[in-house]
């Protein structure tokens, strides 16, 4: 491998869905996972197979779709965890083993209550086990950053002298500075002879906002691989972002001559496709993706650029997949530049009687919205087209508001039957709410209700993203339309069509404990 080739490891699927809130359904796994190797990720953990049955399928079934990324699961340092590992991934002709275990005095004490030789006996034990599934071993010290750096070098030693082949550092809960991290990651190329026989990692967590420097510190000290995460979630503040640490080292490269396999063009549709799968909003002013990240406001620097873009643009939105809202087409717009548009815009080859339908949606919004933009075609065919296994739609809405009060009106079919109801509550999206739970009974929380404008003007279609929770399952729909409420009725609909499938699947292994 080029030594200055940097591996890019994602774990969106695995430390990322252990955001609060962030879980994700199988077929969504699926779909991310997808679109994650047409990115150009070169390892993907895509969960923890022993955590919960969810898991175990979800690594299954990505361990079965994969190409060209490798596919990873993660393990405790338990036998149980190893073979469950194996199970999920075998599918692969070519896989990795994850395995961890606590090396801080402070988590070997407190969580594991296990001495240092214990823990070494259980590294030894771990990485030979991994090793007789798989070459491709990768082993780490959970809270390397605060483990004595004596014991840090041993385990590490060990971890490679019984067959790791990767050595990840994890700064677990984000507590170091790049300069630290950066004598960390020295320090074991200095002080453990057999450290160039592997590749080196980093692991970095955000808690201090500071987990992309950490990482690129890390790079600087030899490591050839990132641990990252799509719009940086993860466990608390999260993971260092894939497209931050890729776009400092593509934007800064005379400071940082290293190349990834990542195609940047493709970075923004799939933080478009995370954040709309887990409804998790990304922060206006979030480096690279967000959504005022090209956005030039003040005069001075709108004359500047369109003077010269370099003035003000250290990267273009189009090397990461960001196209200026671009008008396209209206009402006179046929059918076939509709087809070419979805094309453009990346969205599969639907079947012509699908198109049929997107087509006379879009007809319906050029009727109603003077300027039809790219996003809002995206927003239309992510809700029209993508959910056909829905068993609830949507049949009719009517609603009344105002001062003298409201009340919703709606009529729904379910399983095949259209029944009606009328309902008041406080505000219309309540009486909405309640009318369809009259109409289909369940007994889910609602966590989240939000309102995103897709594009400019008071014409523009609204997003609405809901997240419902039912007994520790959480589900996110979402749905658009110019009409505020309709979307809202929709989005609550789609997540609970989502709630159906997930109920069909097997709980989480409630036992389960990351203590080992
Ligand atoms: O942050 C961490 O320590 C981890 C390990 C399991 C690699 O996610
Ligand atoms: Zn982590």
């Amino acid at each position: 491998m080029d030594k200055n080739q940097i591996i890019i490891f994602d774990t969106t699927l695995r430390d990322g869905e252990q955001s609060p809130g962030a879980s994700m359904s199988l077929e969504e796994k699926v779909q991310i996972a997808k679109a994650f190797q047409d990115l150009g990720v070169d390892v993907m953990e895509a969960g923890f197979p022993a955590a919960s049955q969810g898991d175990f399928e979800a690594v299954s079934e990505i361990s079965k779709i994969l190409t060209k990324t490798i596919p990873c699961g993660l393990a405790r340092s338990l036998k149980n965890d190893l073979d469950k590992c194996y199970e999920s991934l075998k599918h692969s002709k070519h896989f990795r083993i994850h395995t961890f275990i606590a090396t801080s005095d402070l988590h070997m004490k407190h969580k594991l209550q296990k001495t240092r030789e214990e823990v070494l006996d259980l590294i030894k034990f771990s990485v030979e086990y991994a090793k007789k599934f798989t070459p491709d071993v990768e082993w780490s010290p959970e809270d390397a950053t605060r483990t004595d750096s004596d014991f840090l070098c041993k385990t590490v030693e060990l971890a490679i002298k019984s067959g790791a082949t990767t050595i990840n550092i994890p700064d677990t809960v984000g507590y170091a500075t790049p300069s630290d991290y950066e004598r960390i990651i020295k320090d074991l190329y200095n002080r453990v002879p057999s450290i160039d026989k592997v590749v080196v990692s980093t692991h970095t967590h955000n808690d201090l906002g500071l987990a992309v420097a950490n990482a690129l510190a890390g790079v600087a000290a030899g490591a050839r691989q990132v641990e990252c995460t799509i719009n940086g979630i993860g466990e608390r503040a999260g993971n260092a972002a894939l497209e931050e640490v890729v776009m400092a080292i593509k934007t800064r490269n005379d400071l940082m001559p290293y190349t990834t396999n990542i195609n940047t063009k493709k970075i923004s549709p799939c933080s478009k496709l995370l954040s709309s799968t887990i409804g998790f909003p990304v922060q206006y002013n979030k480096a690279i993706v967000g959504k005022n990240a090209f956005a030039h406001e003040s005069g001075i620097h709108q004359d500047g650029m369109l003077k010269n873009k370099n003035t003000y643009e250290i990267m273009t939105p189009e090397s990461v997949g960001v196209s200026k809202s671009s008008l396209v087409m209206g009402k006179h717009s046929g059918r076939h530049a509709f087809k070419e548009k979805l094309i453009v815009l990346g969205y599969p080859n639907f079947d012509e009687s699908k198109i049929d339908e997107a087509f006379k949606k879009f007809k319906d919004l050029a009727d109603k919205k003077k300027h039809v933009f790219d996003d809002d075609i995206a927003a239309l065919v992510d809700d029209e087209l993508m959910n056909d296994k829905n068993v609830i739609k949507l049949v009719s809405l009517d609603v009344f508001a105002g001062t003298k009060g409201q009340k919703a009106v709606l009529e729904l079919d379910v399983y095949g039957t259209i029944s009606k109801t009328e309902q008041s509550g406080d505000g219309p999206v309540d009486s909405i709410f309640k009318g369809i739970k009259e109409l289909f009974p369940h007994e889910a929380h609602l966590q989240l209700y939000q309102v995103h404008a897709v594009t400019e003007g008071t014409d523009a279609q609204a997003t609405v993203s809901v997240r419902i929770e039912e007994k520790g399952k959480i589900s996110v729909g979402q749905a658009a339309d110019t009409d505020t409420l309709v979307a809202s009725a929709k989005a609550y609909i789609n997540a609970l069509n989502k709630l159906i499938i997930k109920r069909k699947r097997t709980a989480p292994n409630e036992e389960f404990s990351t203590a080992i």
